[in-house]
């Protein structure tokens, strides 16, 4: 692939420096040039600046002009927390819900998560690797250049594993989600867990770089939650939490005492959660379109930024929470109903979301070194991927250097 160089840039936009994750003033402190270049070849950034300083550095022989007058570059936006590999939909579900069921009163009666593991165990892994594709295709298409993808809905052996596979061969981050929920052939969540560590976490460690569970009544608690995060631990998995989706049941305490990557969700955490996370190095991960989904508060974005948390914003893109890969969205979504500024969204969910991911010194920055993953937007002030909800701001999509998606 040809070197490239985008010219004549309105402004060029990334989160401050450093290879890990930013927390506190830091995390809105976005560096801006303006009337810039950048210079990727061999798939990485190898040169960013003002256009007078151009003219200092020697281009490669036979480089690829592209025009960046009237637009601005951002860093790919990283998606750390999906549920992109599934079959089937829950159209049925979002209309029972919009006259008024509850998300968990459709999970209690065996619908909800159960419903997507029915579809997802029938569809078979070729049509899994298919699916994941074409969601990979849409987020692609809103700037997500790097994306996370759990399993969760299979919740057998040989569906867990094809979940996984077919995530990484689609060049997704995979998480083994292995307590997502208890399947029905199981009596209660311990026969479960003696089920999956046994059978399923040996193999699913070789091919995750996560594990994840979903602490939640009716899911699993505190007591099993911890069981299945050590064995996961032990085998050499980072550890994740869905956690006070619904209740606090302490998820954040077991997340900051395990060292635990990330806690996501937080729609009912407290003072005291929002205080923990603050003094640790657990991120928080914000996912305002499941709050806005299932009709419920919204986590406590402000409070986490000013206590100094580490804090990561991602869609949670699944077919039943929220059906939506839209990281802009959720970009307005935390300016809007979680009191971030634009400049800390951004960082949010390149730089932090990098970190939750392992990958904060390669993506997530627009500084040489950094994966050559860029976004160029139709605006020459880079906030309006913020404020224009819903706008169709992504021009050109480029990953390790090429353009892999234009409008
Ligand atoms: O993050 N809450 C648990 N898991 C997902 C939803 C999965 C689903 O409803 O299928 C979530 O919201
Ligand atoms: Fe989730």
């Amino acid at each position: 692939m040809p070197p490239l160089l985008i010219r004549d840039l309105a402004q060029v936009v990334s989160p401050a420096s450093g290879d890990g994750p930013l927390r506190g003033p830091a995390l809105g402190d976005v560096r801006v040039v303006e009337d810039a270049y950048v210079l990727c070849e061999g798939g990485r950034i190898v040169s960013v600046g003002p256009m007078r300083e151009l003219d200092r550095i020697t281009l490669p022989a036979e480089v690829v002009d592209l025009d960046g007058r009237g637009r601005v570059i951002v860093p790919g936006l990283v998606d750390c927390h999906t549920h992109a590999c599934f079959a089937g939909d829950r159209t049925a579900e979002f209309e029972l819900r919009a006259r008024g069921a509850s998300y968990e009163e459709l999970h209690a009666a065996g619908g909800g998560i159960l419903a997507t593991v029915r579809a997802t165990r029938e569809a078979g892994e070729e049509a899994l690797e298919a699916l994941v594709e074409r969601h990979r295709g849409w987020m692609l298409a809103l700037g997500t250049t790097t994306f996370e993808g759990k399993s969760g809905y299979g919740l057998d052996r040989d569906t867990e594993l094809a979940q996984l596979r077919a995530v990484a061969r689609a060049g997704g981050v995979p998480t083994f989600l292995g307590a997502h929920a208890v399947p029905p052939e199981f009596a209660d969540g311990d026969a479960y867990l003696d089920f999956v560590l046994a059978e399923v976490l040996p193999e699913a460690a070789s091919l995750a770089e996560a594990a994840d569970v979903f602490l939640e009544r009716g899911a699993f608690d505190a007591r099993q939650a911890r069981r299945y995060l050590e064995a996961c631990r032990e085998a050499g998995l980072a550890l994740r939490l869905h956690a006070d989706q619904f209740t606090e049941a302490g998820g954040v305490e077991l997340a900051v005492e395990l060292g635990a990557r990330s806690v996501d969700h937080l729609e009912a955490t407290g003072h005291a959660g929002v205080r923990a996370l603050g003094a640790s190095d657990v991120t928080a991960v914000l996912l305002p379109v499941a709050a806005l989904t299932l009709g419920r508060p919204m986590p406590p974005g402000r409070a986490l930024v000013d206590a100094g948390a580490i804090v990561a914003i991602a869609t949670d893109f699944n077919p039943g929470s929220a059906f939506c890969e839209s990281l802009p969205i959720s970009i307005n979504l935390t300016c809007t109903q979680l009191g971030l500024a634009p400049a800390e969204a951004l960082a949010a969910c390149t730089a932090n979301a990098a970190h939750v991911l392992g990958r904060a010194d390669r993506i997530g920055r627009v500084e040489s070194r950094y994966s050559a993953d860029l976004l160029l937007l139709d605006t020459s002030d880079w906030r309006h991927l913020a404020y224009h909800l819903g706008g169709e701001h992504v021009a050109v999509v480029i990953k390790e250097g090429e353009v892999v998606w234009e409008r």
